[in-house]
């Protein structure tokens, strides 16, 4: 059987309070919308979920137009069933709808399958959950037998109603046949005045069609997020939850509580990560490397024992083997360093390649460079890449010397095992094996005096 997914997505999101629209809001790096679509995604690759937009919504289109989905426009917000009949043209008329929420960002793809495959086909399907604080949501009413009958909204319900704690989590799973049927007799004669899709459940019972429900494992994935404090918590959610599958898969995370991922992150066992590390983008760290405390790494590759000391910023970077970077290195797109090369504290690399067991441990930046195997680069060495309209590049051989203080003024090429004296400015190319070296001439004048202070100066 076939299975479509709508995300409702149109909603204000006032208590934001807000220029950017809710679901552009991000969390774990990503906006809330993107995890939703990616989850709907994951379980049928095929098939393009519908987003039901609105509020804000070529905002939302723009920012988000990398997505793979459907996008329908809902020009008023009438309510979630209103919303619902705005995209069931563009769905099959066979098969299963899956209902989501663009605001309920860490519903989980497995207890989604299960919810689906438990479902039976003539079924209305629901998951609910039982909250601590149920409100503000939709309460789930069972009849003696225990059977949902219907959901009353917290603002139609009386003082018992409100003290039902299992909750409508407002994702359904409906036959298409049904819910073609049942969303043109859905009224707005409640206290919003708004068409529910929670009117759903009365429908099929009516008819006599099953409802059947189904809970998450941990309540944190059904809840939506309304402002910035629901925002953080689920962000402090989603942290632990990741942080936690890291740990039982081989990580030691010295501080689970003080580490952060955003993005698309994957970390081999025996990974050590130390306290206020931050992971963005892309990353993937390979067997055994040991990442220093207050480190961001964003889009970057390591590969094994790789070993990234204290205070250092790596970005867009691809990092060899058992190479070491820091503490208080700065890492820029564009850079390649081979395996075991060393980058000290106070380098700053920018779109350069760094050959095998090179060495650059102090006080330089390197731009737009290319620099071969086992070089050593002097301390407060400075490649000179921009004239102030365009960048040059700089080529540095294999088994090269440059000595501390050098300029390299680009376009400029440094020739294999060539030595450059410390404090030189080099402005044209050094040929390899030999010494070039570019400085005034030290001379001592014997008999020079100091000048010395007045009387009533000292
Ligand atoms: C809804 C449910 C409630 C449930 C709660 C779970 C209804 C009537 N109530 O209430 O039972 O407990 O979700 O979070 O369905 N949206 C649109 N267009 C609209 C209205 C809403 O796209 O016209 C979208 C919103 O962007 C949001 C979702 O639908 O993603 C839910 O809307 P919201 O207004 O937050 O519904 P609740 O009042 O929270
Ligand atoms: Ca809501």
């Amino acid at each position: 059987m076939s299975l479509s997914t709508i995300i409702l997505a149109a909603g204000k999101g006032k208590r934001m309070h807000s220029e950017i629209p809710k679901v552009l809001h991000k969390l774990a790096g990503k906006p809330l919308l993107e995890h939703v679509v990616l989850t709907a995604a994951s379980l049928d690759k095929n098939r393009q979920p519908v987003v039901v937009y609105g509020h804000q919504g070529e905002r939302v289109k723009s920012a988000l137009d990398y997505l793979n989905v459907t996008w329908v426009e809902q020009t008023e917000q009438l309510g979630t069933a209103h919303a619902v009949q705005q995209a069931i043209s563009h769905l099959p008329k066979e098969g299963r709808v899956l209902i989501l929420y663009g605001d309920v960002p860490l519903i989980e793809t497995l207890t989604l399958k299960k919810f689906i495959n438990e479902t039976p086909l003539d079924a209305l399907g629901i998951i609910t959950a039982e909250l601590p604080d149920p409100t503000g949501f939709g309460r789930i009413i069972r009849d003696s037998k225990n059977t949902i009958i219907s959901i009353v909204e917290e603002k139609d319900a009386n003082t018992k109603q409100r003290a039902i704690t299992e909750i409508n989590t407002g994702i359904y799973l409906v036959s298409a046949s049904h819910l073609q049927k049942w969303l043109p007799q859905i009224t707005n004669h409640n206290a919003q005045q708004e068409f529910y899709l929670t009117d759903l459940i009365a429908l099929a019972v009516n008819e006599k069609i099953p409802v059947h429900s189904a809970q998450p494992d941990e309540y944190e994935e059904i809840l939506g997020i309304n402002d910035r404090l629901q925002l953080a918590c689920l962000e402090r959610f989603y942290q632990e939850r990741f942080a936690k599958k890291l740990m039982l898969q081989g990580v030691t995370l010295l501080d689970p509580h003080r580490f952060d991922a955003r993005g698309d992150i994957s970390i081999a066992q025996d990974v050590v990560i130390d306290v206020n590390v931050i992971l963005e983008g892309n990353v993937k760290i390979g067997k055994h490397c040991v990442i220093g405390p207050n480190t961001l790494l964003r889009n970057v590759i390591l590969g094994e024992h790789v070993d990234i000391q204290t205070n250092s910023v790596l970005d867009g970077a691809e990092i060899g083997d058992h190479c070491t970077i820091g503490p208080f290195a700065r890492i820029r797109p564009g850079t390649i360093l081979s395996s075991k090369s060393h980058v000290g504290n106070f380098v700053e690399i920018k779109n350069s390649t760094v050959g095998i067991a090179t060495k650059i441990n102090h006080l330089s930046y390197i731009g737009d460079s290319e620099i071969g195997q086992y070089v050593n680069i002097g301390a407060g060495t400075i490649t000179c890449n921009y004239d102030g309209v365009n960048k040059h590049k700089t080529t540095i051989g294999d088994h090269a010397f440059i000595g501390s203080n050098t300029e390299l003024v680009a376009p400029v090429t440094v020739g294999e095992q060539a030595t450059i004296g410390a404090g030189s400015t080099i402005t044209r190319n050094a040929p390899a094996h030999q010494l070039t070296l570019c400085r005034g001439q030290q001379r001592s004048i014997a008999n020079w005096q100091r000048p010395t202070k007045k009387e009533k100066e000292i």
